[in-house]
């Protein structure tokens, strides 16, 4: 089973930025495992992917469009592009989208299908508000955003779901490894329809850094993690991609 460490860029970075990180990140050593992939902004696909020849770290997008006919969508970027852009990953229904550009599950679902009928791999995340934690309502929360943003069974289920607490992301705060632990099976319970035999990676976001990133990715239930803020430095990257396990 593989391991991911992927690091969200988000809206961060101008292209000499970011030429120099995935440069930086060239360098880095992992085992063959461990797969990294970098999710610049679409300005800096091009220049990253540039950077990132021959070597082993995979290139991102962190939206496409649920559009999957070229047309008339001004401003929207379809996941045929992103392929054609050398993405092999794309992100989708990252809470801030959600919250920011109100994208419902329906939507998230309908990218991700996009995405998949143009060969990406989309990385799609689910995670409850402090709110419904507060009131004991993570699971359910989790499992219906879930539910509705899953892919249609008619298409290929090789996509990444990625649990990102809401109130964890950008706030240093992190589940403990048990609440992590709980809502990885209970995620991974909801994926049961998978019928080609292969597990559904579920990986773990919000506030990874390199003092906690080995002990979240020792856990069983952990298949890797989604990394924002502390994926921009190219040593802080380097050291939780090392907190992987041999093997
Ligand atoms: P963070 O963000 O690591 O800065 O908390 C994670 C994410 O939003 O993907």
């Amino acid at each position: 089973m593989k391991s991911y460490i992927l690091g969200n860029w988000k809206m961060n970075l101008l292209r000499e930025e970011a030429r120099a990180l995935a440069r930086s990140l060239c360098e880095i050593d992992f085992p063959r495992h461990v797969e990294v992939a970098v999710f610049p902004p679409f300005t800096s696909l091009s220049v990253t992917g540039g950077a990132l020849q021959g070597c082993r770290i995979a290139l991102g997008a962190q939206d496409c469009s649920e559009q999957s006919a070229h047309g008339a969508f001004t401003g929207d970027v379809s996941a045929a592009m992103l392929n054609d852009a050398g993405c092999r990953y794309v992100i989708l229904g990252h809470s801030e989208r959600r919250l920011y550009q109100q994208e419902s599950n329906e939507r998230v679902r309908r990218k991700a299908e996009a995405a998949l009928a143009a060969s990406l791999i989309p990385v799609i995340c689910v995670g409850e508000t402090q709110q419904d934690r507060t009131e004991g309502r993570h699971l359910e929360a989790v499992e219906r955003q879930l539910r509705r943003s899953l892919p249609s069974l008619t298409h290929s289920n090789h996509f990444i779901i990625a649990y990102e607490p809401v109130w964890a992301i950008g706030s240093g705060a992190t589940p403990t490894l048990a609440q992590i632990g709980e809502m990885h099976k209970t995620i991974a319970s909801v994926l049961t329809y998978d019928t080609s035999g292969t597990r559904t990676s579920i990986v773990y976001g919000g506030s990874v850094k390199s003092s906690n990133a080995a002990e979240i990715l020792a856990e069983d239930t952990v298949d890797g993690v989604l990394v924002g803020g502390a994926s921009l430095k190219a040593e802080e990257f380097g050291a939780i991609i090392a907190g992987v396990k041999k093997g």
